[in-house]
């Protein structure tokens, strides 16, 4: 089982970025996390970060040729992107959304999400678990597409 896990823009700051709606760990730590998780179910992840749309797309479209799915926290880009959701609209495998806040109790744009429609299902509000709580649920959904 392959799978991308991909963060947009400013996530490269976590640790530091408005700790009390982002919590106090960085990227690192909850790429290690993840590994560790996906190590647990014989997973195989590629970790990447990218402020920039474009690229977001590109690791995107590269997934479908190699992924068995995709964790996808767009950042700010959840609520402005067509592209993006365009992107994943192309997708022939699962992209599950992930937000470390709970978006809707927040400001009204951030309820808003151009990508939800796209995606397999969202988690949001659990800081950094909502990751693990996605890479679970996207790995268990996997399996019972391509039973061992
Ligand atoms: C976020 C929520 C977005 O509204 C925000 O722009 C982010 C982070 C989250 O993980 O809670 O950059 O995606």
């Amino acid at each position: 089982m392959k799978i991308l896990v991909l963060h947009g823009p400013n996530l490269n700051l976590l640790g530091t970025r408005e700790p009390e709606i982002y919590g106090s760990m960085t990227l690192g730590n909850i790429n290690t996390q993840l590994l560790e998780l996906g190590k647990g179910f014989g997973a195989e992840l590629k970790c990447c970060q990218s402020n920039h749309e474009g690229a977001l797309i590109d690791a995107l479209q590269d997934a479908q040729t190699w992924a068995d799915g995709v964790v996808f926290n767009p950042g700010g880009y959840t609520h402005t992107s067509v592209a993006l959701r365009d992107a994943i609209a192309a997708l022939k495998i699962p992209v599950i959304e992930v937000h470390l806040s709970n978006v809707y109790a927040r400001e009204e744009f951030r309820h808003v999400s151009l990508i939800s429609g796209v995606c397999k299902g969202k988690i949001t509000g659990f800081g950094w678990r909502s990751y693990t709580l996605a890479l679970r649920a996207l790995a268990e959904l996997l399996e019972d597409i391509n039973p061992k």
